[in-house]
């Protein structure tokens, strides 16, 4: 299991240390919650401030765009140090040529799900995409709770990657992970697990991220430790 702890969480007033921490506490990924106030009721930042964190920081920027129409920003935040862009179905209308952009500017292609979409439309994505992000809860801010019936979204989405050519591409848990549900979410499906408070309101955080990975020693499939081992390989881009 990758965690991806979520900078929404983190001290903003000290962005640059926190990053460092991270690092020295073994975290690979950072999760990146890019929101603009109409897709979602919250707003937070965009590339100025990816930015300035890239050149502070050798973590992989995995950047969920909580955005309307994110074809018109790719570019900006690829060149800003994003590794990977994950685009919301709900706010995209041909999410196969967004997804297709993505790699083209030589980024990671993800797609998100919000809790109430179906995911019938993965069967024709999953060529396209290197991660799939199931939404537990919905959008917008940390610290909600987790919705239940993810669990059985999170099964369904990896049975129907599996059927549809999708076998390596990562499924991403977002919202309400915790210690105590991390090792029923990857027994569900899920490689990489993205916490926000969970994670932050717990210093120290190599203890923390040790508590996460311990409690899935047991849990998932050889599969989805193979997805992990490859996604591990992947490189941020230059600082
Ligand atoms: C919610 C964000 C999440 C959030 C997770 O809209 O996409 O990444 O920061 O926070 P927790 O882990 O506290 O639910
Ligand atoms: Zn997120």
């Amino acid at each position: 299991m990758i965690l991806s702890p979520s900078l929404l969480s983190a001290d903003f007033a000290r962005l640059g240390d926190e990053l460092t921490a991270l690092e020295a506490a073994g975290i690979t990924w950072l999760h990146l919650d890019v929101m603009d106030g109409s897709f979602v009721p919250n707003i937070t930042f965009g590339p100025p401030l990816l930015r300035s964190l890239r050149s502070r920081s050798r973590l992989f920027f995995d950047v969920h765009l909580m955005i309307e129409q994110p074809a018109r920003h790719l570019a900006a935040f690829r060149e800003a140090g994003a590794d990977m862009l994950v685009v919301h179905l709900e706010a995209d209308r041909h999410p196969q040529r967004t997804l297709t952009e993505i790699r083209r500017l030589g980024c990671r292609a993800g797609v998100a799900l919000n809790p109430g979409t179906d995911i019938a439309a993965l069967r024709w994505l999953a060529p396209d995409c290197d991660m799939v992000l199931v939404m537990s809860v919905n959008p917008g801010f940390s610290g909600q709770k987790f919705i239940p019936q993810s669990f059985a979204k999170i099964r369904a989405v990896r049975e129907l990657l599996d059927a549809s050519g999708g076998e390596h591409v990562l499924v991403q848990v977002d919202g309400g992970a915790c210690p105590e549900n991390a090792a029923a979410l990857v027994d569900a499906g899920a490689d990489v697990l993205v916490s926000g408070s969970a994670f932050f309101n717990h210093p120290p955080y190599a203890a923390r991220h040790e508590a996460f990975q311990e409690a899935v020693r047991h849990a998932g499939t050889a599969a989805g430790e193979t997805r992990c081992a490859q996604a591990a390989q992947w490189q941020p881009c230059n600082p």
